[in-house]
């Protein structure tokens, strides 16, 4: 059977998974027409249901790079970031909400023009150009509305409540548009210095944290964390604490809580939250163990948004109490750093930690594109699984929300993910010992499980 046939068989067995999963279970997958909500996505939460979905996406995209001309493959991968400019331009314009507010029967481009502020004819090149890729739909001649894909990038708030308070635009949101106006405005701007921060000799091979793209796309020499603080970032700075949130909201709801086997500490156990930005995790951590104590770690102004936020969701976790075991959560931090700096950081945690501290290391974990026989880590959870051939190993596209967060790293921060080879040699360098990797279902940020190495010399 030629390859394509494979795929096309493989697609068709896994449709069918999936409908019979979704009938026994009572499950729906929703049309592309229907607005985005978490609860919407819950039959991925099955895993007969995500399998299917995972395997069909996979087939049908390796489908297309057997077939689509492949200089058509390659214009649309070197113009990827038309995409990413024109999904800015509707974000920071609120054409979401526009169009929420409009009703599915979709609004004039005149009239989105006018609510949205943007120029009629540049605005239809760019709301053409996405429909064209099913984000946004034109219904009839000039008359776009909502697609799935698009209605994620809505706030769920009204444009009157956006214009009277636009820099709080993402307060109290899923932060999932957050993400994307994120990526879109200083992650692609920095990607486009890739190429020269690489080449130089001091910034390619030192990845500094002075030396990222985002230095060369915004000129300053300041860490990216140190410039988010600028007067003129304020904006940005917000904004960032809520795409944090939206990584969370990207995830299946038990990232955090099937991180480790929490119900094993004592009841007054600490958990620090290193970097935990605006305490989305320690919140959700609190909402299931309110016996444990909790301490967020961070720059005094993302403290300061996660007081106002935790006042706002959860008041009573503001309390604090004494120590006995310690967790340290690094979730999203050490992918933002050079090796270097990275050991830095967990020499630091090292040397505070007792012999009973757990720490635990959430980011992505890069898999290799290609069969890897036997995982040469040898702990529990090492190996991912693979995809079935002749789909890639890694399941292609399908994993791009692990390949994603390692580019913008190195864009954004000058940091990267790590295999877990990697990972595991920056742990012992630093004295600790990996004890297990934790997968979850339909999560792209694994957990490294890690306790001091005992006669380790600090
Ligand atoms: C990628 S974010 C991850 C946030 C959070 N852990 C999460 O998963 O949502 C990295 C966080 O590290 C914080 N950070 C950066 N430099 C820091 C420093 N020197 N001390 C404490 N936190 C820092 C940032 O402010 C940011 O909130």
């Amino acid at each position: 059977m030629s390859t394509i046939q494979k795929l096309v068989q493989m697609i068709d067995q896994a449709v069918k998974d999936l409908e019979d999963v979704c009938m026994k279970d009572g499950l729906t997958v929703p049309d592309l027409s229907e607005s985005f909500t978490l609860e919407s996505e819950a039959f991925r939460e099955n895993p007969a249901a995500f399998e299917a979905t995972n395997i069909a996406v996979a087939a049908a995209l390796q489908l297309v790079a057997h077939l689509m001309p492949p200089t058509t493959s390659l214009a649309h991968a070197a113009c990827g970031h038309y995409k990413s400019a024109c999904l800015r331009i509707c974000a920071e314009s609120n054409i979401a909400e526009i169009l929420r507010e409009s009703g599915s029967q979709g609004l004039h481009l005149d009239s989105i023009a006018k609510q949205s502020g943007i120029e009629r004819n540049k605005l239809s090149l760019v709301l053409r150009y996405l429909a064209t890729h099913n984000i946004f739909r034109e219904v009839i001649p000039d008359v776009f509305t909502h697609t799935r894909i698009s209605s994620v990038m809505d706030t769920g708030k009204s444009l009157k409540e956006l214009q009277a308070s636009p820099d709080t635009k993402h307060d109290n949101t899923l932060g999932l548009a957050a993400l994307v106006e994120y990526v879109v405005d200083e992650v692609a701007k920095s990607s486009a210095y890739g190429y020269e921060t690489i080449k130089d000799p001091i910034t390619g091979p030192s990845r500094e944290p002075h030396h990222t793209p985002l230095n060369r796309a915004f000129g300053t020499t300041l860490p990216t964390y140190d410039w988010y603080e600028l007067p003129e970032n304020a904006y940005r700075l917000r904004r960032f604490g809520a795409a944090m949130k939206g990584m969370s909201a990207l995830q299946p709801s038990d990232v955090i809580l099937g991180a480790y086997d929490w119900s094993s500490l004592e009841k007054d156990a600490l958990v620090v939250d290193v970097g935990g930005g605006i305490g989305t995790s320690t919140l959700a951590l609190y909402n299931a163990f309110p016996q444990f104590k909790y301490i967020v770690q961070d720059r005094p102004p993302i403290i300061a948004q996660a007081i106002e936020a935790c006042k706002k969701e959860n008041p009573k976790a503001l309390e604090s109490g004494c120590v006995k075991f310690q967790v340290f959560l690094l979730k999203l931090i050490l992918h933002d750093y050079s090796d270097a700096n990275a050991l830095k950081i967990l020499s630091a945690l090292r040397m505070a930690a007792t012999p009973s501290t757990i720490l635990l290391s959430i980011d992505s974990l890069m898999a290799y594109a290609c069969h890897v026989p036997d995982s040469h880590v040898a702990v529990p959870g090492a190996t991912a699984p693979e995809a079935p051939a002749p789909l890639l190993a890694n399941w292609g596209p399908v994993a791009d929300t692990s390949y994603i967060p390692d580019l913008t790293m190195f864009f954004a921060v000058g940091g990267q993910e790590r295999t877990l080879g990697h990972a595991k040699s920056l742990l012992e360098k630093s004295g600790w010992k990996l004890i297990r990797v934790n997968r979850g279902e339909g999560n792209f940020t694994p957990t490294l499980v890690a306790k001091p190495i005992q006669d380790y010399k600090l």
